[in-house]
């Protein structure tokens, strides 16, 4: 029999804007667990549970060291009740049985493959399951219209449900870069997204792309495209023009969603395959049918614009994770009357504008202790 004086007991802070979270998961099958439900909860458009499992999977990624008892929770913020008994239910059987049976059901199969097509999201999955469509074969067969992106999608879904590598990544950011140095000299390009926190892997390649003076930037993303087309490595793109001076519903720093107004670009890049360009051997039958056949791999990248007196606040709000900014947008919200976006901060007492030029400043304006990208992995 233990005491509970040998238990290791965990204190983390509320909003995951004020921990620190590196790639270290000490507690990865319980978060895979709560991840699952989360997708799950998001797949079936109950935004609001899946946040809940979320939430509760970040605390666990947090802890110091793996939680072998339930009462070693005790106290810490965001664990309700259904997330808690998930919990323990794995600590004491080795598995949940929501979990289980929800890996199992037709329905979730079916809306994770649906959705891993890109350009595919929950409405649409939904709607194509309930005219019967289950899988790739029925999408291909049945033939719903498909729109531009969702044709490049099933057409590459291997590729593109592979991981990217951080090779791959860096390889992509060569190509970028030397296509932004030769279409506007001076412009700078970051690597945003997964990669920047220090992820050995991603779903996509995300670059954040600024001129040091103000105003140099606009249309940047068209001739890049243009440049990237002409060099042949374009498989997909589509641009959206800046529309943050447009929004007439919300001003600028109060946006009505999480969803920013930057010049951007979703693509996907022919990215050369190595071991082709160096030795002229295939490996032919060793290969998929598909990899027989084309030199490249598809990639998705995302490439976004900002002005240059944006730029932290774009830089923080693309670099993720998505519950780290989700948390960063409701402490600023709910503890400070402040309005964070990935264009501005707005102090809804003060009625002014807070400028920054660094990540540093904006955790200074939001009274938290500045936590480093490689730590904001919630
Ligand atoms: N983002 C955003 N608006 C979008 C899409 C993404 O602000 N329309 C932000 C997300 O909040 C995230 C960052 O861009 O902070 C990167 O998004 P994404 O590429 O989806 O996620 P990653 O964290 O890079 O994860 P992965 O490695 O799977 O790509
Ligand atoms: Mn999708
Ligand atoms: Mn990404
Ligand atoms: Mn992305």
């Amino acid at each position: 029999q233990r005491s509970e004086a040998e238990f290791v007991t965990f204190s983390v802070p509320s909003y995951a804007c004020q921990r620190r979270t590196t790639l270290n998961n000490r507690n990865a099958v319980l978060t895979d667990a709560l991840s699952l439900l989360a997708d799950n909860a998001e797949l079936t458009g109950d935004e609001g549970r899946g946040v809940a499992f979320r939430r509760a999977a970040a605390v666990l990624k947090a802890l110091p060291k793996p939680v072998t008892d339930a009462t070693q929770l005790r106290g810490l913020p965001c664990l309700g009740e259904h997330s808690l008994r998930v919990i323990n239910d794995i600590l004491e059987d080795g598995a949940s049985n929501e979990v289980e049976s929800t890996k199992r059901s037709e329905r979730y199969k079916a809306l994770k493959v649906l959705t891993g097509v890109f350009g595919v999201g929950v409405k649409t999955a939904d709607r194509w399951i309930r005219a019967g469509i289950r899988d790739l074969h029925g999408l291909q067969d049945s033939g719903p219209a498909l729109n531009r992106a969702q044709q490049a999608g099933l057409q590459h879904y291997d590729d593109l449900n592979q991981p990217v590598t951080k090779a791959e990544a860096d390889a992509i950011a060569e190509i970028v870069e030397r296509a932004v140095a030769s279409v506007s000299p001076g412009a700078q390009t970051t690597l945003i997204g997964g990669f920047r926190r220090g992820k050995p892997t991603g779903h996509d390649v995300d670059f954040l792309i600024t001129h040091p003076e103000e105003g140099r930037e606009e249309g940047l993303v068209p001739k890049v495209v243009s440049w990237l087309e002409s060099e042949g490595i374009l498989f997909y793109q589509k641009t959206t023009r800046n529309s943050y001076l447009e929004g007439k519903e919300s001003g600028p720093g109060r946006p009505s969603s999480s969803m920013d107004r930057f010049e951007r670009c979703f693509s996907i890049f022919k990215l050369p395959k190595e071991e082709k360009r160096g030795a002229g051997q295939t490996h032919g039958a060793a290969c998929g049918p598909e990899a027989g056949h084309k030199p490249w791999r598809a990639v998705r990248v995302d490439l976004v614009v900002s002005p240059v007196s944006q730029f932290a606040f774009a830089l923080l709000g693309w670099t993720g994770s998505k519950l780290f900014e989700r948390e960063l947008r409701r402490w600023a919200g709910h503890e400070k009357a402040m309005s964070l976006s990935s264009h501005a901060l707005y102090d809804n007492k003060q009625r002014r504008y807070l400028r920054a030029t660094s990540e540093e400043e904006i955790f200074a304006h939001l009274g938290l202790e500045f936590i480093p990208p490689s730590e904001r992995n919630a």
